[in-house]
């Protein structure tokens, strides 16, 4: 019977892949990188083989998607900021059993239509592909995404993919993580105001640092029930990154509206392009 063992709400700004590279944006994001490499050590410990990423870049229109291809290697380039996020080089191995598994479960007992693609040229987008390559550079990890930038759908359905996400990990073999790849908060600068450098450092309008900052509260005191109420508001008022889809889907799999755990935040919220970020790990419910 397989375990879900850790689960977390990453940032996966492009700044981060900056902060390690040479040039004016070297160590900027110093405390979100050294998260990552904190939560993928502790992946590590913990035995996980495979992570499952919650990706609030892949955009979709309809149903919900996953990409199962077993084997994932290329050189990816933003076609959002191909100044900022350009010719990374990546490699991972694939979980196409769970991936399948996960989209039979949906469909057949969630009433959700969840579909699992073993397509070569379906290519993994950056909400999965900036995390990995601070976590799993070795390919320590097999890696399964799920799309989360989702424009026609219902936090409830989400939430219920979360649930099926949770019973093919138990009915699989194996040790996995769940992260969660996406902001708070995501209203990004107006292209007017992008003068300086500082634009990367700040939110965009100080009414949504604090209700971000309201959530992490919220969060840290495990007041689930509350942030569940308030989450279809909350991700259309402060623009969430595909309206927290990816937020919703990691709380059904942790148990839904009995989720209570308080969380724990590895890196303190930050500001960045306009958008609010945080790396939390969510403990998983005994
Ligand atoms: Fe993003």
């Amino acid at each position: 019977m397989g375990k879900l063992a850790f689960a977390a709400k990453i940032a996966h700004v492009p700044t981060m892949y900056l902060s390690e590279q040479e040039g004016p944006f070297k160590g900027c994001r110093q405390q979100a990188c050294d998260g990552h490499r904190a939560i993928s050590q502790r992946m590590r410990d913990l035995g996980v083989d495979t992570v499952i990423v919650l990706d609030s870049h892949w955009l979709i229109n309809n149903a919900y998607h996953i990409n199962g291809n077993s084997h994932f290697k290329g050189v990816f380039t933003s076609n959002e900021f191909p100044h900022l996020l350009s010719n990374m080089a990546y490699e991972y191995q694939g979980n196409p059993e769970v991936a399948d598994l996960i989209a039979k479960i949906a469909t057949e007992e969630k009433g959700v239509t969840v579909r699992s693609h073993h397509v070569d040229s379906l290519k993994l987008e950056y909400g999965t592909l900036v995390p990995m390559w601070l976590m799993n550079g070795d390919q320590a990890f097999k890696i399964v995404s799920v799309a989360c930038l989702c424009t026609v759908h219902d936090h409830q359905e989400s939430a219920r993919v979360g649930e099926a996400i949770r019973e093919a990990i138990e009915r699989s073999e194996g040790t996995f993580a769940i992260l969660a790849s996406g902001s708070l908060s995501h209203a990004i600068h107006p292209n007017t105001t992008l003068k300086t450098m500082e634009h990367f450092f700040t939110i965009s309008n100080e009414f949504y640092k604090q209700v971000d900052l309201r959530v992490v509260d919220l969060w840290k005191e495990g007041r689930f029930a509350e942030f569940t109420r308030m989450l279809p508001l909350y991700a259309k008022t402060c623009h969430g990154e595909g309206l927290m889809h990816d937020t919703a889907m990691l709380l059904g799999a942790l148990g839904g509206e009995n989720y209570a755990e308080k969380v724990e935040i590895v890196t303190d919220y930050f500001e960045a392009a306009g958008t609010g970020q945080v790396n939390a790990v969510f403990p998983i419910a005994a």
